[in-house]
């Protein structure tokens, strides 16, 4: 596959501002940001879009349960998603807002012309509604006639005019473009559950809606103010919108997208009603939707209420940003579901970082020092190791392919292979043994053979690992850009006599996880997400009677309680208390424990259970039963 043209477009999803970044979330942003690293790498003029997705019922009813206004509210989480971005060097090119007024004339001027061709007419539209996933679903689709299918949340019976995009009128151009471009949708494993999506039949959308306000208003030339774009249509437009549709047009020879990366969730948005939405606009389509799986947690969906949602800043904080995208690209093949674990991510940085590719890098400083007072020279390499140097052709040829199909972490365990090649050659041609035997000419040349492979690994890692890859370049005494790209591995150029620079080991080694355990936690859901009665009725809220009160020596905080809840003896709780009440003012007093919980270790002592406390700023107060009653008895 090659592209004709020099000019390369990515994008990620626009972000609803209804939700914190997470681990989903840098995960479509990282590959994206790693595609169009690697692309600027080989010299493509490359344009990088990111952004927010800031209209739409969901985000009016999360501002409103905040109290705020909804554009008040989008600024704020908008805000929070460009300085996580920056915090990781994201590369975008440009940062779009849905609220932005150029996006906003854009999308009015699409409905326009798609209007104007006849696409669009008014109707009525019944039927069911997620405003969750923001989507429209007839009642067949629905599971027992009332939950989303997608997310299996409560849909709302909706009965409103509306207008409607003709996608009936797209069902076989469709088809027809799924049928001749077999890598429109990336990986090709998902394109059969998007053909037969089209296959059972499509029908027209609707793409207004009129019982809340936040979103964009039709175009003047329509004047229907009662109505505000669907948010799909408004969302999908901003891959153009972003390059000036409607506006200057300035950047749109970067249209048709490359790839525009998604989650499996969103992939029929952008495999069948942006196409159709394109056709509707007579622009090209884009090249690729490459669509990812979902990470879990313990093969759990990650959400707010179960307190699992692994946050992507204090994992890149705790074990390094590198690490963190080299495991997210490598660790899970792209399109599959993923379960995020510390313990996997330590494995990773432990032995691919830093027993293959770091101890390697550190072999070959110590022994060029060592041997050749760091200077080596790679000329007599092919006459040495010209098997090597072939089979190292071999296992680079296939890479940039791997990245153009968006197949990371096939790359990565490919690239991979040339490390193992490095290694393996140390370890059977043994330089010290040369050294000894007097044939330093053949010693040299092992080194240089692995210095140069290293080289390649740091310029296709670059991408990946911007970081880590420059350091290992620094230390050969190269630069990562394009023209070096080219030199070593197009042209398959040598390096020229260098120094290798000793630098600090790049993957210390991590003997235990970092962070603590999310789900473990006490985490409290958001204020816009309900729990259902089972998931309270798990927590055991007990009534108990403090029989016994400690201090804890070189505690300031803690007490060490003997709490009678009716059980075969008393449950030892460690509480941090003492700042607001004396030991012995607390016997005899009965408190509300969650009975529960999974013992804890506090300053060494086992903790049996959580005594419930109402804080007030500074103030805190035990919780406790109106009247007394029975040790044991169940708080509901
Ligand atoms: N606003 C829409 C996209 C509009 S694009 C024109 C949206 N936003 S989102 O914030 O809900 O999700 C954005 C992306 O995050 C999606 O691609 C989704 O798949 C991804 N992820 C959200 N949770 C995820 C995981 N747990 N794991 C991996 N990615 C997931 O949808």
């Amino acid at each position: 596959m090659s592209f004709e043209r020099e000019k390369i477009y990515i994008t990620t999803p626009i972000y609803y501002v209804n939700d914190r970044p997470h681990i989903g979330h840098a995960y479509t942003t990282i590959i994206a940001d790693s595609a169009a690293r690697y692309f600027r790498l080989r010299g493509f003029d490359t344009f990088f879009l990111t952004g927010t997705d800031e209209h739409g019922q969901k985000i009016e009813e999360a501002a409103r349960k905040r109290g705020k206004s909804p554009k008040e509210y989008a600024d704020e989480i908008s805000a929070q998603f460009k300085a996580l971005w920056d915090e990781f060097g994201i590369t975008y090119d440009k940062f779009i807002r849905t609220t932005d007024p150029d996006h906003i004339r854009g999308v009015q001027r699409a409905f326009e012309i798609m209007y104007e061709k006849g696409d669009i007419y008014k109707g009525v539209y019944e039927g069911h509604y997620c405003i969750s996933c923001e989507a429209f679903f007839p009642q067949n689709q629905l599971i027992d006639k009332e939950f989303c299918p997608d997310c299996g949340k409560p849909t709302s019976i909706v009965k409103e005019e509306s207008y409607f995009f003709r996608l009936s009128a797209y069902e076989k151009p469709l088809l027809r473009l799924y049928e001749e471009r077999e890598d429109f949708i990336l990986p090709r494993s998902k394109r059969n559950e998007v053909v037969r999506f089209v296959e059972s039949g499509l029908q027209d959308l609707s793409i207004t809606r009129t019982s809340f306000d936040w979103g964009i208003k039709l175009p003047p030339s329509i004047n229907d103010p009662k109505h505000v774009i669907y948010v799909w249509l408004d969302a999908l437009l901003n891959y153009i919108t972003a390059l000036g549709f409607g506006g200057d047009g300035r950047l749109m020879d970067y249209w048709p997208a490359n790839y525009h990366l998604v989650g499996k969730d969103i992939l029929r948005f952008h495999a069948v009603y942006w196409p159709a939405f394109l056709m509707s606009l007579e622009l090209p389509l884009p090249r690729h939707i490459a669509t990812h799986g979902w990470w879990t947690r313990n093969g759990e969906k990650m959400s707010k209420s179960k307190g699992n949602v692994v946050d992507p800043r204090e994992v890149a904080r705790a074990y390094g940003l590198d690490n963190f995208r080299y495991f997210l690209l490598r660790e899970v093949p792209f399109g599959q579901d993923g379960d995020f674990s510390q313990r996997a991510l330590i494995d990773r940085i432990n032995s691919d970082l830093g027993n293959d590719l770091g101890n390697l890098l550190n072999r070959i400083i110590g022994m060029s020092g060592k041997y050749f007072d760091h200077r080596i020279e790679s000329h007599k390499v092919p006459h040495y190791y010209g098997q090597e140097l072939q089979e190292l052709q071999q296992i680079l040829a296939p890479l940039d392919d791997h990245i153009r199909q968006m197949r990371w972490h096939k790359f990565l365990d490919e690239l991979w292979q040339a490390l193992t090649l490095a290694n393996r050659s140390i370890d059977r041609y043994a330089p010290w043994k040369l050294v000894k035997e007097g044939r330093e000419e053949e010693a040299m040349a092992l080194i240089a053979l692995v210095a140069n492979i290293l080289a390649r690994v740091a310029l296709y890692l670059a991408p990946v690992m911007p970081e880590k890859a420059g350091q290992i370049a620094k230390a050969l005494g190269i630069t990562i850009d394009p023209a070096t790209f080219q030199r070593l591995i197009d042209e398959g150029e040598l390096l020229e006599p260098f120094t290798i620079q000793p630098i600090p080991p790049l993957f210390p080694k991590i003997d235990k996880p970092l962070l603590q355990e999310k789900g473990k936690e006490a985490t409290e859901p958001s204020q816009d997400e309900t729990i259902d009665i089972d998931h309270f009725l798990k927590t055991q809220i007990k009534v108990g009677t403090i029989v016994e009160a400690h201090e804890i020596p070189k505690s300031k905080r803690l007490l060490r309680l003997l709490v009678d809840l009716g059980e075969e003896r008393p449950r030892q709780i460690v509480a941090g208390i003492k700042e607001h009440y004396e030991p012995q003012e607390l016997v005899g007093e009965q408190v509300c424990v969650v009975a529960n919980l999974k013992p804890a270790k506090l300053m060494g002592i086992v903790s049996e259970g959580m005594i419930l406390a109402a804080q007030d700023g500074q103030r805190l107060s035990l919780v406790a039963p109106k009247e007394m009653v029975a040790n044991g008895t169940r708080v509901r």
